[in-house]
């Protein structure tokens, strides 16, 4: 049975042949613990590591390298900011549509240190109006964290315009953008950031394992570090370095993992961009919600445009249970979807599907219009069933 691979949101798959080649031949050729042994393989190590961040740097526009800090995903990220730059008594602004990354740090520092959290419900299709957000912000907000597209049901949220809200009230502004790095082109700088979260495993095509959080320079300042260790730097401090980006990475790196990921981000700037994906997946996205439009007794969530939307699409049809679906479509035609709650139950709760959940389909690089039609052509026939 052919396989069709239909969920991107979780990882993209396949990896492009070269960042396969590049993590194995890290461990081939190098292997070594960069920013440790002075010998020739190991400054190499250093060199591959410090060449990965400049390129991250300059694919996300923030001005200095050392303002990218590597981690190990996105939700590690997440926890750094969150638990680097808040005290207590803090107040948090936060959206309906976020993933357990966003939601459960925020609720274990609103237990523990009394972080205020309010959470601006977002319209039915996940939707954020800018107006709501801003009703919202109080004297002592600190940080406004949004998701950039949910992983739930694709909409993406108005990053630019609350960057703009932000910065005009000196309020930290950070978004996870585990849904749309490489997909959506994103301008650290443009948007007005002080964190950018991302994962090295969906959109930038890269091993799992690598992730990454940009910085602002008040950003890189205020937080301090979650962990403590060995940086190969100072290390006759008793203290971590305060210098970026050893504050906030201590312990070896995942070098193999990073050599891939800049494989990863390479093969996308080859091609032209995040914007090429960008049209690509929204091409594969505009048929898919056509077909879907025209079968009966499907409830698709979310805005319903590709303007509006990543290419992560959540069902629901009539009578089915999304979880059987997700299996018979797995079973019986190859195809690989994730069904449930989506590790977003506020998002499920927002759009009305807590706590069945969907059966979701996100598309990716390498998806094609032939998947489009397989996927639909199986739906039809499940619903007659
Ligand atoms: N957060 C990932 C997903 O949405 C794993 O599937």
């Amino acid at each position: 049975m052919k396989k069709l691979y239909a969920d991107n949101a979780a990882t993209s798959l396949p990896k492009p042949p070269q960042v396969i080649e590049a993590t194995c031949n890290f461990l081939k050729e190098i292997g070594c613990n960069p920013g440790r042994g002075g010998y020739r393989l190991g400054l190499e190590a250093s060199r591959m590591v410090f060449r990965a961040r400049e390129l991250l740097a300059s694919f996300f526009n923030v001005d200095r390298a050392e303002r990218v800090v590597f981690t190990s995903n996105v939700t590690h990220s997440l926890n750094i900011l969150l638990k680097g730059l808040l005290e207590p008594g803090d107040h948090v602004v936060t959206s309906s549509m976020e993933h357990n990354a966003v939601t459960r740090p925020l609720a274990r520092l609103g237990k523990e240190w009394k972080i205020r959290v309010t959470t601006v419900p977002c319209a039915k299709d996940g939707t954020l109006d800018p107006a709501d957000l801003r009703k919202a912000l109080q004297r002592e907000t600190k940080l406004v964290v949004l998701t950039h597209a949910s992983n739930v049901t694709g909409t993406i949220l108005p990053v630019a315009e609350i960057g703009e809200l932000c910065a005009s009230r000196g309020i930290y502004f950070a978004i996870d953008a585990a849904q749309t790095a490489g997909i959506i082109p994103l301008d650290f700088n443009a948007l007005q950031l002080d964190f950018l979260a991302f994962t090295g495993h969906k959109g930038l095509l890269g091993p799992p394992g690598t992730g990454g959080l940009c910085l602002s320079e008040r950003g890189g300042r205020a937080l301090k570090s979650l962990m403590e260790g060995g940086t190969g730097s100072q290390s006759h401090l008793a203290q971590q370095p305060e210098e970026l980006p050893d504050k906030l990475e201590c312990g070896t790196l995942n070098t193999a993992g990073i050599a891939g990921l800049a494989a990863g981000v390479q093969f996308i700037n080859e091609k032209g961009g995040p914007a090429y994906f960008q049209a690509q997946e929204g091409r594969l996205l505009s048929a898919f919600l056509d077909g879907l439009r025209e079968i009966k007794g499907i409830t698709t969530y979310g805005p319903g445009e590709q303007q509006k939307q990543a290419a992560t699409v959540s069902i629901n049809i009539e009578g089915w249970d999304a979880g059987e679906l997700s299996y018979i479509l797995d079973q019986e035609y190859g195809i690989m979807t994730r069904s449930g709650l989506h590790c977003a139950p506020d998002a499920h709760k927002t759009i009305g599907t807590f706590p069945k959940g969907t059966l979701r389909f996100s598309f990716g690089a390498f998806n094609t219009m032939k998947d489009i039609e397989a996927i639909l052509e199986a739906l039809r026939q499940l619903k007659t069933l």
